[in-house]
């Protein structure tokens, strides 16, 4: 049986988490090992940039960096679990992965969403995942159940209207299969209608 990689994007607050562990679940009773990653971090230099990106606010990161330091753990994340992981039949559930960069980083960000592609492509190139599934949420939702953790990224809500949009968009790097799923129903609703989606990626 060959491995499965699909990444969780959308906004903060979309619902990604909560997604996973559903998706999870499903795939366990079908008897396949499931690997849940989350991004940045999932190894031990992840965890370190992902410190340092979102809490270490006193070290000044230029954008350029800041997309590079997520690509460095991406690809310590990609060689160290994910391509293991997939070698071995197993599912990979990613939560955020590079559709993150070229939305954060790339449209909503400083940098444009064709250097980050680029930059994605270049750093990636087909270690990538099966299948994006975008929760889409009005960004009025997304706010009331984010919460309130704050790191380094307490954005303004101009900047997240942006990251809606982004995900809206973008069509990733070319070849990515991108699938929006409204995000607005309940868990199981959302839950079901992935499922779906990802039955579609493995018929
Ligand atoms: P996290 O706490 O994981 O947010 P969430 O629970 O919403 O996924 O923090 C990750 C933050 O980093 C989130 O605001 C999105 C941002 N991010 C980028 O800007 N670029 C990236 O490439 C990735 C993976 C995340």
């Amino acid at each position: 049986m060959s491995g499965l990689f699909v990444s969780l994007e959308g906004v903060d607050g979309a619902g990604k988490s909560t997604l996973a562990h559903h998706l999870r679940r499903r795939f366990e009773e079908q008897g396949r090992e499931v690997v849940l990653v989350r991004e940045p971090g999932g190894t031990a230099l992840g965890e370190a940039i992902r410190t340092l990106l979102l809490r270490r606010e006193e070290v000044v990161i230029d954008p350029e960096a800041q997309m590079l330091l997520f690509l460095a753990s991406r690809v310590q994340l990609l060689e160290t679990v994910i391509l293991p992981a997939l070698d071995r039949g197993a599912v990979v559930l990613s939560d955020r992965f590079h559709l993150s960069t070229i939305v954060y980083q790339g449209i909503a960000g400083s940098l444009g969403e064709e250097r980050a592609v680029r930059v994605c492509s270049a750093v990636l190139g087909e270690r990538r995942p099966d299948l994006h599934l975008v929760l889409d949420l009005p960004l009025e939702l997304a706010r009331e159940r984010r919460g309130k953790e704050v790191d380094r990224f307490e954005r303004s809500e101009e900047f997240l209207a942006r990251v809606v949009e982004g995900f809206r968009s973008t069509s990733g790097l070319p070849g990515d299969r991108i699938v929006r799923i409204p995000a607005t129903g309940a868990p199981e609703e959302v839950a079901r209608l992935a499922g779906e989606e990802v039955d579609r990626v493995v018929a």
